[in-house]
């Protein structure tokens, strides 16, 4: 195998700036746990766990690069420094990065899951580029939009693990299920920490999703609750950038039962996520697998 050329300096730099600070790990967490099921940690999960991080970290710096967003891990991102031009490439760098560390593995079927795990990203991300406010108010469509932005990884991570490790094809599908279960559980608190979380903790910005007119669960369980309430109409249409309403906005959201209710909607999803492993081999792995479920509802980073 030829070695991967990291040779330019400054995206040597860039790349070692990203990986060193971090993050959970909770996606290669849950390709090395699934693989556990069936069997000691091999090369080719190491190099599948490897590329799905790799693949997650392409998809921030472009997410951030969208998104405008200057802070990623308590560091600066790549466009808070670079140019749009070298944010794109990098990023483009990192998701071949990531195809070649997939390409390790030597598994078509794996390599399938990854592609369509992409394309079904980017589609996400343009579909929600696109997005018009009656399709923002609706809730299958927010489901849709946090299925391909975030759940299609997860689920990427648990599948092609289960592939890689020969689990029995019903596994394979439990495991898949729970990765889009925890998935969707992952990023409806995610949104719930642009509201409620601390900037310094989550190491990103906050009140970032309301300040792009993004209508996320919280927001639409607060409308559910307050259709008479102009501010949050007013933000969504963009005709608001004063950041004194959003701040309000952000404030009466927070304080209020949207909250707790969105919380619950995650639970719920992981409860059902959970589920899905009692069909699988039990152990420590399953028992890990099931904990994480917990700690998605407990995060507070
Ligand atoms: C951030 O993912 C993007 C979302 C899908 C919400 P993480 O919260 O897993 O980010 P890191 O890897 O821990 O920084
Ligand atoms: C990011 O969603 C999902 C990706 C595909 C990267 P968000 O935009 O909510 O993620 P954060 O909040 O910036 O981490
Ligand atoms: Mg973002
Ligand atoms: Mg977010």
């Amino acid at each position: 195998m030829r070695e991967i050329p990291l040779a330019f300096e400054p995206l040597k730099t860039a790349v070692d700036h990203l990986l060193a600070a971090g993050g959970k790990r909770i996606r290669p967490v849950l390709v090395l746990l699934t693989g556990r099921l069936y069997r000691p940690t091999d090369e080719a999960l190491i190099n599948l766990a490897a590329a799905v991080e790799m693949l997650h970290t392409a998809t921030l710096v472009h997410d951030d690069l969208i998104d405008g967003s200057l802070l990623r891990r308590g560091v600066p991102t790549l466009n808070a420094i670079w140019t749009p031009a070298a944010t794109v490439l990098t990023g483009d760098y990192l998701f071949a990065y990531a195809a070649s560390l997939a390409a390790r593995t030597e598994n078509v079927r794996v390599m399938a899951i990854f592609a369509r795990t992409l394309m079904t990203i980017c589609q996400g991300e343009l579909h929600q580029q696109f997005g018009n406010r009656a399709t923002m108010l609706n809730r299958e469509d927010y489901l849709r939009r946090i299925y391909a932005k975030t759940a299609a990884m997860f689920e990427l991570a648990t599948e092609a693990a289960a592939v890689l490790a020969q689990a029995p094809e019903p596994q394979v599908q439990a495991l898949r299920q729970y990765g889009v279960d925890l998935g969707i559980a992952f990023q409806i608190m995610d949104d719930i920490l642009d509201f409620t979380g601390d900037a310094r903790v989550l190491g990103k910005p906050v009140g970032n999703d309301l300040r792009q007119g993004l209508a996320t669960l919280p927001v639409l369980l607060y409308l559910e609750e307050h259709p008479d309430d102009p501010l949050i109409p007013r933000i969504l249409a963009g005709s608001s950038g004063d950041e004194a309403l959003i701040e309000e906005a952000v404030r009466r959201i927070r304080n209020s039962e949207a909250i707790p209710r969105a919380i619950a909607e995650a639970e719920v999803l992981v409860r059902r996520g959970q589920a899905q492993l009692q069909s699988l081999p039990d152990g420590p792995a399953r028992e890990a697998l099931r904990w994480i479920g917990e700690q998605i509802l407990r995060r507070d980073r």
